[in-house]
């Protein structure tokens, strides 16, 4: 790179008469973080010379010096034998430099027919396609762990709640995979972002394509991309790919933030339900009994930065006109931050999952206070004929008794039942209490122990356990 008056004269120079101001050039610099992207960056130059000399814009022999020597830069630069410099602008700056120093001329062409503007959307595309793949075993694992426990864990009854408030009995197994489920979207979402991600930008170059005679089916076929852009102003300008990725990592975060924020109230001396690893507590330095959840309070503080990292991305592209903008650079690092702190997340909550024990005495000991049955006499009632809004005020009437006599229902003899509604007869005592509320259930996705097993089966075949 030639210098002129002390300052680096930049491969894009040419109609440039002054030099840059070097505060600048720290400002605009991205290689700092875009480095992090060099093996797609290498991936994708290696498939685009490949395809310049499948068309004849290359020879055979110059495509092999490229391939070979950018095969090298990427050694250099995996041993952290690179030196990345803000003068030098990006990543792609700087394998390109690498190989014209060390190919010339021959290096010097391996830009024809591309733009850093398709370059950056086709490594970041490459990028999060695999930063995807990696979300989804990791997600994949917390599955895992939670149905791995569902055997164990069949016979513990819990209450389920809304409102924070006792609602209705449950088996565990099914909170479990009420996790499971919403794990099972977020890989859903995950897939369908690929998809828009796995498109070909290369080929766009500036905004409006070339006059060359380009192959883009090869580079797609060579980079293994499913599509091709077919708009290269769009192209060129889109980060929707990037958008979507980071809502289905906040989506990630907010799921882990709430089974976090569920097992850390569980854990607490009040509810006493189970108890967390020690290996990912920590204790205090002042209070010699506490073991604190801190990886769940974490797990779920850390979501507030994937969330934010969304409305960065969001606020971003707002208003950015057509076609690329440098602002497009501030893309990356919300990303790379969101994926570093959502993999963190998701390959500590397995152990946790895993790792977690149940306090079945101390759950079976209170599981018939608060009336987890209300809603299973209410339905033996509407079986007998009760009218629905009848038997809700019968429940209602005795519940009531029952709080003021701090009895479970249970406990009520048949004549105080019939007291209140004739019709009932002895086998309402089926119903009653928490195990027998939840053998009662029958609809299919509800908590009756063989829809749970149901679940569980498919579950194990799904995630192949
Ligand atoms: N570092 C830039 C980015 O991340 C690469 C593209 C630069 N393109 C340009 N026309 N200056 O967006």
């Amino acid at each position: 790179m030639a210098e002129q008056q002390g300052k680096t004269i930049k491969p894009w120079g040419g109609v440039f008469t002054e030099a840059t101001d070097e505060l600048f050039e720290k400002f605009s610099e991205s290689v700092s973080f875009d480095s992090r992207m060099y093996k797609q960056d290498i991936d994708g130059s290696i498939a685009h010379a490949r395809m310049l000399s499948d068309v004849g814009i290359l020879t055979k022999d110059e495509f092999e010096a490229i391939a070979r020597e950018l095969a090298a830069i990427k050694e250099t630069i995996a041993r952290g034998e690179m030196t990345f410099t803000s003068k030098l602008e990006d990543v792609h700056m700087h394998v390109e430099k690498a190989l014209v120093d060390k190919l010339g001329d021959v290096g010097r062409k391996l830009h024809t027919a591309r733009s850093r503007n398709d370059q950056v959307s086709t490594d970041f595309r490459l990028w999060i396609r695999e930063a995807i793949d990696r979300l989804d075993a990791l997600l994949l694992g917390v599955q895992k762990a939670f149905v791995a426990r569902c055997d164990d864990d069949f016979d513990v009854v819990v209450p389920a709640y809304t409102h924070t408030q006792r609602a209705q009995p449950v088996l565990a197994p099914h909170v479990w995979l009420a996790y499971v489920e919403k794990l099972e979207r977020d890989r859903e979402r995950l897939a369908d972002c690929r998809k828009r991600c796995n498109t070909l930008s290369l080929g766009a170059a500036a905004c409006a394509g070339t006059s060359l005679p380009i192959d883009r089916n090869k580079t797609a076929e060579y980079l293994g991309f499913e599509r091709i852009a077919a708009n290269s102003v769009d192209v060129s300008s889109d980060r929707d790919f990037a958008v979507e990725f980071a809502f289905d990592m906040a989506q990630i975060a907010i799921h882990l933030s709430g089974w976090a924020e569920d097992w850390i109230w569980q854990s607490t001396v009040e509810f006493n339900f189970l108890k967390l690893p020690q290996a990912y507590c920590t204790g205090s330095s002042i209070m010699p009994q506490k073991v604190n959840p801190d990886v769940l309070e974490l797990i779920r503080g850390k979501s507030a930065r994937v969330v934010g990292n969304l409305q960065t991305l969001l606020v971003l592209t707002k208003g950015i006109p057509l076609a690329y903008d440098r602002d497009l650079q501030e893309d990356k690092e919300p990303i790379f931050d969101s994926f570093d702190t959502v993999s963190i997340c998701l390959a500590l909550a397995a152990p946790v999952v895993a790792g977690m024990r149940l306090n079945r005495q101390s759950i079976a000991s209170r599981l018939e206070e608060g009336y987890l049955d209300a809603t299973s006499f209410m339905e033996y009632l509407i079986r007998l004929g009760v009218p629905q809004r009848t038997a809700h005020g019968v429940v209602g009437r005795l519940v009531r008794k029952g709080i003021d006599s701090g009895r479970p229902l249970a406990q009520f003899s048949l004549e105080e039942f019939k007291a209140e509604s004739p019709l009932v007869d002895e086998n309402v005592y089926k119903f009653l209490g928490a195990v027998n509320a939840v053998n009662a259930m029958k609809s299919y996705g509800s908590t009756a122990p063989e829809q749970v097993r149901f679940q569980i089966d498919s579950w194990k075949k799904k995630l192949g356990l």
